[in-house]
C-alpha cells in the first residue's frame, strides 16, 4: 500500500450555509491560510455562492465545487442544475451522492450512479459519498453496504474517468455529530472502499484512487485520521465554516 500514489484531498462541504458576500469573506480569510499545501483544497458551496466564490479564489490554489449536480443536461427538471452548467460558472468538483441528499431527498444508488456520469461526462471532478448507519453498523453490514454503494455508484465509470474520481467514506452517524470514526474505523473502512474498487478495476487502479474520510472531522483529530494508509484526505462539514479549523486540517494533509 503506497500512500504516494495517490492525491490528499481537503474539501469542505458548507452544506446550507453562507450568503454570496458571506462566501467572499470566508475564502479570503482561508487563502492566506492555505497557501501553499502540499494537497489539493477544494471548497462545495451552495449554487448561489458559486460565481461569487470563483470569484475570490482566483489565483489560489482553492477549487470551487458543488454539493449536487443533475443528471440530465437540460429539460423539463425544476429546481436542478446541470453538469454542463456548472462548468460554466467555473466549478471543477461536485459532491454527489451524500448522505443527507439519501436520507432527505430520495437519493439512491441509481440515481448517484447517473449523476455520477453526467458529472464526469461533462468534464467535473466528483466526490462520491457512501457509508452506513448505525443500524446498517450494528447490523454488520457495513463491509457489503460500502461495497455495494461504490460499485453501484461507480457502475459504466471506466477506468479513465475514475481519475477523476474521489470517494468519500462518510459513516452516517459521525456526520454533524461531533461523533467521529476512530481513526482505525476510519483506516477499515476506506480500506472496505479501495477492495471494491479492487473488485471493479483490478488492484493497480484501487491503489490510485483517493479515498477521503468524512464524519466530524476537525482540527483536533485530523491528524490521527489523516495518518491512516487508506485515508488519503477529507470532505469536512461543520470545521469548513471556519477558516483557522479548516486551515490546520489542511496543514495536518500537507504533513
Ligand atoms: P461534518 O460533515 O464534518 O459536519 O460531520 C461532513 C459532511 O457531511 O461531509
Amino acid at each position: 500500500m503506497n500512500k504516494a500514489l495517490r492525491r490528499t484531498v481537503i474539501a469542505g462541504n458548507w452544506k446550507m450555509n453562507k450568503t454570496p458576500d458571506e462566501a467572499k469573506a470566508l475564502i479570503e480569510e482561508m487563502k492566506p491560510l492555505v497557501a501553499g499545501a502540499d494537497c489539493d483544497v477544494v471548497l462545495c458551496v451552495p449554487y448561489v455562492d458559486i460565481p461569487a466564490a470563483v470569484e475570490a479564489a482566483k489565483g489560489s490554489n482553492i477549487r470551487i465545487g458543488a454539493e449536487n449536480v443533475h443528471f440530465k443536461a437540460s429539460g423539463a427538471y425544476t429546481g436542478e442544475v446541470s453538469a454542463d452548467m456548472l462548468k460554466a460558472v467555473g466549478v471543477e468538483y461536485v459532491i454527489i451522492g451524500h448522505s443527507e441528499r439519501r436520507q432527505y431527498f430520495g437519493e439512491t444508488d441509481q440515481t448517484v450512479n447517473l449523476r455520477t456520469l453526467a458529472a464526469l461526462n461533462a468534464g467535473l471532478k466528483v466526490i462520491l459519498c457512501v457509508g452506513e448507519t448505525l443500524e446498517q453498523r450494528e447490523l454488520g453490514y457495513t463491509e457489503t453496504l460500502l461495497k455495494y454503494q461504490t460499485k453501484i455508484g461507480l457502475t459504466n465509470v471506466t477506468a479513465e474517468q475514475l481519475k477523476n474520481v474521489i470517494i468519500a467514506y462518510e459513516p452516517v452517524w459521525a456526520i454533524g455529530t461531533g461523533v467521529t470514526a476512530t481513526d482505525d474505523q476510519a483506516d477499515e473502512g476506506n480500506g472496505f472502499v479501495r477492495a471494491a474498487v479492487a473488485e471493479a478495476y483490478g488492484a493497480d487502479v484501487a491503489e490510485t484512487v483517493t479515498v477521503q474520510y468524512g464524519g466530524s472531522m476537525n482540527a483536533k483529530n485530523a491528524e490521527g485520521l489523516l495518518s491512516k494508509v487508506n485515508v488519503d484526505g477529507g470532505l469536512i462539514g461543520g470545521a469548513s465554516l471556519k477558516a483557522p479549523d479548516f486551515s490546520v486540517i489542511v496543514k495536518a494533509a500537507s504533513k
